[in-house]
C-alpha cells in the first residue's frame, strides 16, 4: 500500500488548518516540522511538504530540502500558504524564487491562499508587516498591486478555503489511482 508522509511547518495557524483539510481528504501521518528527526522516509512513497510565505520564500524550504536530501525514488509535493491570491503570474514568480529548474522535474508544487494573522504573529513578524504597511500606506502614485497590497494587509483577514486542495488531491489520488476530488467529499 502507498503511504504518505505531509510534514509542515506554521507559525501563525494558516498551513495548520490546510494539513487538517489534506489529512481529512487523504490518509497521511502528519508531522511538524521539528519533529522530522524522529521520522524515517524509508516508510513513505510520497513525502509532501507544506509551509507559508515569507518575503517570497517558502518557510523551511531550504532545510527540508537537505533533510530529504536525493530521494529521486520518491515522489515530492511541495504547497505553499500565502496571503497573495492565487494567480499565474504568483506561481510561477514562486516557483522561480524557490526552487531549481531541474528540482521541478521531480517536485509538484500547489499554492494555497490563505490571509493575514497579526494575533498570531510574533512580535518581529508584526514589527515588519506594520512598517511594510506604513511605507506602502504613505507612498505616492502607488501601482495597482502596490495599492491592493497595501489593502490587504492593513489587517487580519482568512481567505483559506478547503476548495483550493482540490488539485492537489486530485494529484495524490493519481498517484494512489483513486477517484478525483471532485467526486469524493472534502
Ligand atoms: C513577515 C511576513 C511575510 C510574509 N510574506 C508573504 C509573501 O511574500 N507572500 C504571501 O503571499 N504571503 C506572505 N505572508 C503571509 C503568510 O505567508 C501567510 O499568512 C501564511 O499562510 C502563513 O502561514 P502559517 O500561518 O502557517 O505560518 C507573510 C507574512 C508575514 C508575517
Amino acid at each position: 500500500m502507498i503511504s504518505i508522509l505531509l510534514v509542515y511547518r506554521t507559525t501563525t495557524g494558516f498551513t495548520k488548518k490546510y494539513v487538517d483539510w489534506i489529512s481529512k481528504a487523504i490518509d497521511c501521518q502528519t508531522v511538524p516540522f521539528d519533529q522530522i528527526n524522529n521520522v524515517d522516509f524509508n516508510n513513505y512513497d510520497i513525502i509532501i511538504y507544506g509551509a507559508g510565505m515569507h518575503a517570497g520564500l517558502i518557510q523551511g524550504l531550504k532545510e527540508f530540502k537537505k533533510k530529504v536530501g536525493n530521494l529521486v525514488s520518491k515522489k515530492i509535493v511541495i504547497f505553499a500558504t500565502g496571503g497573495a491570491p492565487y494567480s499565474e503570474a504568483i506561481i510561477s514568480k514562486i516557483k522561480k524564487d524557490n526552487f531549481l529548474e531541474n528540482e521541478l522535474n521531480i517536485i509538484n508544487f500547489f499554492y494555497f491562499q490563505s490571509g493575514i494573522n497579526y494575533e498570531k504573529m510574533g512580535l518581529f513578524d508584526k514589527t515588519i508587516m506594520k512598517t511594510y504597511n506604513k511605507v506602502l500606506e504613505f507612498k505616492n502614485n502607488k501601482s495597482d498591486i502596490e495599492d491592493g497590497t497595501s489593502k490587504a494587509i492593513s489587517k487580519s483577514y482568512d481567505h483559506s478555503s478547503s476548495e483550493y486542495i482540490k488539485p492537489m488531491i486530485d494529484y495524490l489520488h493519481q498517484l494512489l489511482n483513486k477517484p478525483s476530488a471532485d467526486k469524493i467529499k472534502i
